[in-house]
């Protein structure tokens, strides 16, 4: 195991359309057809993070800007696209198992391409690994995307776009969203953090932010075309800093997102804890429209690990900002990433992990083994942890988490809560929707098309993944 999970999930629920990532084929199971697909339709799949599903909806976008039709399976593609993630050495070698599908593949009759982490880590790389790939284009050449794909038309065998645009954001006039009801929006690209495990500053490129004015712009038409919900993204989204004379901070942008009429719940991913100033929490505690949760990545309770990670804060630092959420006048649901087997992370280390857990009372974790990246200075670091042992670190983060989020889930029990309704399962009268503070509640209701509906559910069950409850009607 390296990666596990302990977070809101809508078991025995089929989401109907929900969020693309990873849609398509199940792996391994990649059939080519030697039939001739239409000459513009596109197959795209995404790995990864939330600001990957956004740009494949942008790089989506870009494509039926041109004409060309998404289609839903590979057989039935002209153009096949791999929107990539490099945060962890697994993800990226699924990357190459997936090309290595193609090796025999004969003709001319698909163009395949790399996008996204692994395109920009890669590089050319990919050319001489894959041969029959045809387009690379990196997470940080967006901007070059129509161009590159021009190129592709014009009959050019190979494109390639790995600049990091260090002053250009990836925006397009269309992009096709795949949630009918959030709208992910990117304020803030790219990385000016140096975490010294993490791959990101060097695939996304340096930190750029949009003005302020165009990101109301999109959300005004977003909140017209009907979203009611919005996700600002960024890796440090907090970090955020208005490039125009209006000079709005983060909180600012905030309650001004929060404002548009038509606009009922923002959330905003990921935030870094020591831009995390009071103003947010003030911020949420006076905009109803701003959901009560916060995802604040700690990634160790160590704060000799938190040092030779290059986080900037300690442990004491980090429980502090924790404490300052907690003062806020309505709950706010707290969630966290831990990496577990750092470079010479010792017994006591994993300890304080623990400790951290009880003292931070988080509502999820995303816990993940470390991974050695390129480019990375931990990359060298002495005392690597054998793999078993990060194993067993990983189990015991997860097993402490699953025990503090049974406590708290429980305690929520006959609470009523309003969630937006996104899934429906095949069994009549059984929805599921999520709250504001994140968690995803699995609910009964004799009422039928509730799918966009904002209602309330009061909690009849709870376990430490998973809200039950009914519809108040
Ligand atoms: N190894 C393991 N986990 C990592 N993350 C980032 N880089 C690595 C790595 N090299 C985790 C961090 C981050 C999340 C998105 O992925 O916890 O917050
Ligand atoms: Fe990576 Fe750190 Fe930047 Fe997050 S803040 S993307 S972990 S370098």
């Amino acid at each position: 195991m390296i990666y596990s999970e302990l977070m809101p999930q809508q078991f025995d629920i089929r989401l109907d359309t929900l969020t693309g990532a990873s849609a398509g084929s199940p792996e391994g199971a990649i059939v080519l057809s030697t039939g001739a697909p239409g000459d513009k339709t596109f197959y795209l799949e995404t790995f990864g993070c939330q600001m990957n599903v956004h740009d494949s909806e942008k790089v989506a976008g870009v494509l039926l800007g041109r004409g060309y039709r998404q289609v839903e399976t590979i057989d039935a593609a002209k153009l096949v696209l791999y929107n990539t993630c490099s945060i962890r050495e697994k993800a990226a070698q699924k990357i190459f198992s997936r090309l290595g599908s193609y090796r025999k593949y004969p003709g001319e009759e698909k163009i395949i391409g790399v996008l996204g982490c692994v395109a920009q880590q890669e590089g050319e790389e990919i050319f001489e690994r894959s041969p029959w790939v045809r387009l690379v284009c990196g997470s940080a050449s967006y901007s070059k995307l129509p161009d590159l794909i021009a190129e592709l038309e014009a009959g050019n065998r190979r494109v390639m776009g790995l600049d990091t645009d260090t002053d250009a954001t990836f925006e397009t006039e269309i992009t096709r969203r795949d949630n009918p009801f959030r709208a992910y929006l990117t304020i803030i690209e790219g990385c000016d953090k140096a975490c010294s495990y993490c791959v990101v500053p060097f695939t996304r490129g340096p930190e750029r932010s949009r003005a302020s004015a165009s990101v109301l712009k999109e959300v005004r038409r977003l909140a017209d075309a009907g979203y009611s919900e919005i996700q600002l993204l960024g890796q440090t989204v907090n970090s955020y800093r208005d490039p125009s004379p209006k000079r709005k901070t983060f909180a600012e942008l905030l309650v001004a997102v929060a404002a548009i009429p038509g606009i009922r719940r923002v959330r905003f991913t990921t935030s870094h804890p020591r831009d995390f100033g009071r103003d947010i929490v003030e911020a949420i505690d006076s905009v109803p429209e701003l959901c009560d949760h916060v995802h604040l990545p700690v990634q160790s309770g160590s704060t000799r690990i938190l040092r030779a990670m290059l986080r900037t804060y300690t442990r004491e630092e980090y429980l502090e900002k924790i404490a300052m959420i907690r003062e806020a006048r309505r709950p706010i649901s707290v969630t966290s990433d831990i990496i577990v087997g750092f470079p010479g992370e010792t017994e006591e280390d994993v300890e304080e992990t623990l400790s951290l857990l009880d003292a931070a009372q988080y509502d999820g974790v995303f816990a993940f083994q470390y991974s050695p990246r390129p480019n990375t200075s931990a990359r060298n670091m002495p005392d690597a942890i054998p793999e078993e042992e990060k194993g067993r670190r990983l189990a015991r983060v997860m097993d402490r988490q699953r025990e503090i989020q049974r406590a708290r889930n429980e305690a929520l029990v006959g609470e009523t809560f309003e969630v937006l309704v996104d899934g429906a399962s095949r069994r009549p009268g059984q929805w599921s929707g999520r709250c504001s503070n994140n968690r995803i509640l699995n609910f009964t209701s004799p009422q039928e098309k509730l799918l966009g509906e904002y209602v309330p559910v009061r909690v009849a069950s709870a376990s430490p993944n998973c809200l039950v409850g009914e519809h108040v009607v």
